[in-house]
């Protein structure tokens, strides 16, 4: 097949010159004995170990239980109804100038995204990305969003009526509360100690629009006393090697494990990152040779976040990688670090340079730039481990990668197939979720995998559905239908994932429970 065609050219590019002189007088039988993870028509049938290393709360919501003041955490979207005038704040032309309360309806301009200093104590972003504040520069009480960078004047607390948590004040930095004296003007000179009734212009109703649990929330939720305890727990139980030996004894030969950028500066990450993943990485490299399991290192997070999800440790939704070329270089830094502690590990079979950069925010521009230099970084270590490509999530050709990726020995294109996440899913039937696998997810992976490109990874895909109701067949069904369409990528696949308290996004409750079986 093409993949064995152009393998044997990838191990000899690889080498340098004075190996290849050695290599040429071998066979390649004993080329593949002596380099044996490249192997033409070996596929990985993988499962992604997400939720370990980087958190998402839906995967694990109790790891957040304890948080004190739990509702506010850093992205948490909030919006304010004022009770006296009946509408909602809002910073007028989305930041920049003043905040008003004339707005009827709420969305992006009337929503305020909090950071969180601790769990009292609160700045408000807008949608500009200012942060909401006292008028300094002008008389000191009305309420503004111009900041850039959020200091004191910034700093609010929100207090909630004690039999109504819907109702709130908001207290400013110079210790009075916010009113609300007409429409247009929002000042902090309320005393804010009236009854809370409806003619109380410093009460507000609140909405909570939005929540965010990914690894800023749940380490800066609980603070920097019990967010290492807390996090080398799920650490050390959430991922154990019986999970390695479950995994090798039913099919499964390959972990791709997302981890974040905070990992390469363990024990000391920034705050409100913990040390301690890196052990955990550890420990999974030496299960995983114990067990005779491939490892793919998947940068899942990257500094500033690539997508403004929680699964890339967005603080407040905001998608700020790549924008500078610092910013790039020290996500490189990252892979250096990560490839030069495993690349001697017989477990490292790939390195996935970052996952799932949203367009249009990260423009293929700079993720080429990008990818040129993580590239490198790995082969400065590692000439034979795979280096894996996400494809943009967001408007973007499927095949916008293959110029750069085309001309690089050993790469792997990763493209995510959820029959989710998109309205077109929404009605239809088992046998439709199964059709548009056979059928467009076939059409699309054909699309992206050619003789003489990069290797093609479904490095995420799940036996979940917008359907309701169905039966345990229905589920089989499906999942059979995906391991066929998806078996042929080149590469190979990847469920998502190993555990979490939603069934079927758990490959250990599905093979448990017998709805997959490989
Ligand atoms: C709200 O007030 C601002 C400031 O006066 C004004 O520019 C804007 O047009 C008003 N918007 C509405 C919907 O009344
Ligand atoms: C929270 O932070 C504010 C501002 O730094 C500080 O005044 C307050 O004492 C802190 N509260 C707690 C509970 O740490
Ligand atoms: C908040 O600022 C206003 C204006 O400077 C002032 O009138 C008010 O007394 C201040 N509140 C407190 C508690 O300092
Ligand atoms: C799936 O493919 C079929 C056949 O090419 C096409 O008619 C249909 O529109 C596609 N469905 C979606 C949701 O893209």
């Amino acid at each position: 097949m093409y993949v064995t065609s152009s393998r044997p050219a990838y191990q000899m590019a690889i080498f340098s010159t004075r190996k290849l002189l050695c290599i040429c007088i071998f066979s390649f039988s004993l080329l593949s004995l002596a380099y044996g993870r490249v192997n033409p028509s070996f596929r990985v049938r993988a499962v992604n170990l997400g939720g370990w290393l980087v958190t998402e709360g839906w995967i694990k919501p109790s790891l957040f239980d304890a948080i004190p003041n739990k509702d506010f955490l850093d992205g948490t979207g909030l919006q304010f109804k004022s009770v006296t005038v009946g509408k909602y704040l809002c910073a007028e032309a989305g930041g920049g100038t003043i905040i008003v309360a004339n707005r009827t309806s709420a969305s992006g301009w009337e929503t305020f995204r909090l950071w969180r200093i601790n769990e009292t104590t609160f700045q408000f972003r807008v949608f500009n990305r200012e942060f909401v504040g006292l008028d300094t520069a002008g008389n000191g009480i009305d309420i503004v969003a111009v900041s850039e960078t959020p200091g004191t004047s910034e700093m609010f607390e929100i207090v909630r009526k004690s039999d109504d948590l819907s109702r709130v004040r908001i207290k400013a930095p110079n210790g009075s509360f916010l009113q609300v004296k007409t429409e247009e003007l929002v000042t902090a000179d309320s005393k804010g100690d009236g009854e809370w009734g409806d003619d109380d212009p410093s009460v507000f109703v609140m909405t909570i629009a939005g929540r965010l649990q990914g690894e800023f929330q749940v380490t800066n939720g609980y603070g920097r006393v019990k967010a290492p305890q807390v996090m080398k727990e799920h650490w050390s139980t959430f991922i154990v090697e019986d999970d390695f030996k479950f995994i090798s004894s039913n099919g499964i030969d390959a972990v791709r494990i997302p981890v974040g950028w905070w990992i390469a500066s363990d024990p000391t990450p920034p705050p409100p990152y913990v040390g301690g993943s890196l052990l955990a990485l550890d420990n999974a490299f030496s299960w995983a040779q114990k067990y005779g399991t491939k490892v793919i290192i998947d940068l899942h997070a990257a500094p500033g976040s690539q997508n403004g999800y929680e699964h890339s440790s967005s603080r407040d939704g905001s998608q700020e990688w790549g924008q500078t070329d610092q910013n790039i270089q020290e996500t490189v830094s990252v892979i250096d670090f990560l490839t030069a502690r495993y690349a001697k590990n017989p477990s490292l079979y790939a390195v996935e340079l970052i996952n799932e950069p949203l367009s249009p925010g990260v423009s293929l521009e700079r993720l080429t730039k990008y990818y040129s230099a993580g590239y490198d970084a790995v082969r400065k270590h590692s000439s034979t481990a795979y280096v894996v490509m996400s494809n943009r999530l967001g408007p973007a050709d499927p095949k916008e990668l293959f110029p750069l990726a085309s001309g690089m020995q050993g790469s792997v294109i990763d493209i995510h197939y959820y029959n989710l996440f998109s309205d077109v899913f929404n009605s239809m039937t088992v046998q439709q979720n199964i059709d548009f696998i056979n059928t467009n997810r076939s059409t699309q992976l054909n699309q992206v995998t050619t003789s003489n490109g990069p290797l093609t990874f479904v490095g995420e895909w799940v036996a979940e559905w917008q359907v309701r109701g169905a039966t345990k067949e229905d589920y089989q069904r499906f999942a059979k239908a995906q391991l066929e369409v998806y078996g042929r990528a080149t590469f190979g696949w990847a469920y998502w994932t190993l555990r979490n308290v939603n069934n079927h996004w758990s490959l250990e409750w599905m093979i448990k429970n017998g709805y997959i079986k490989l």
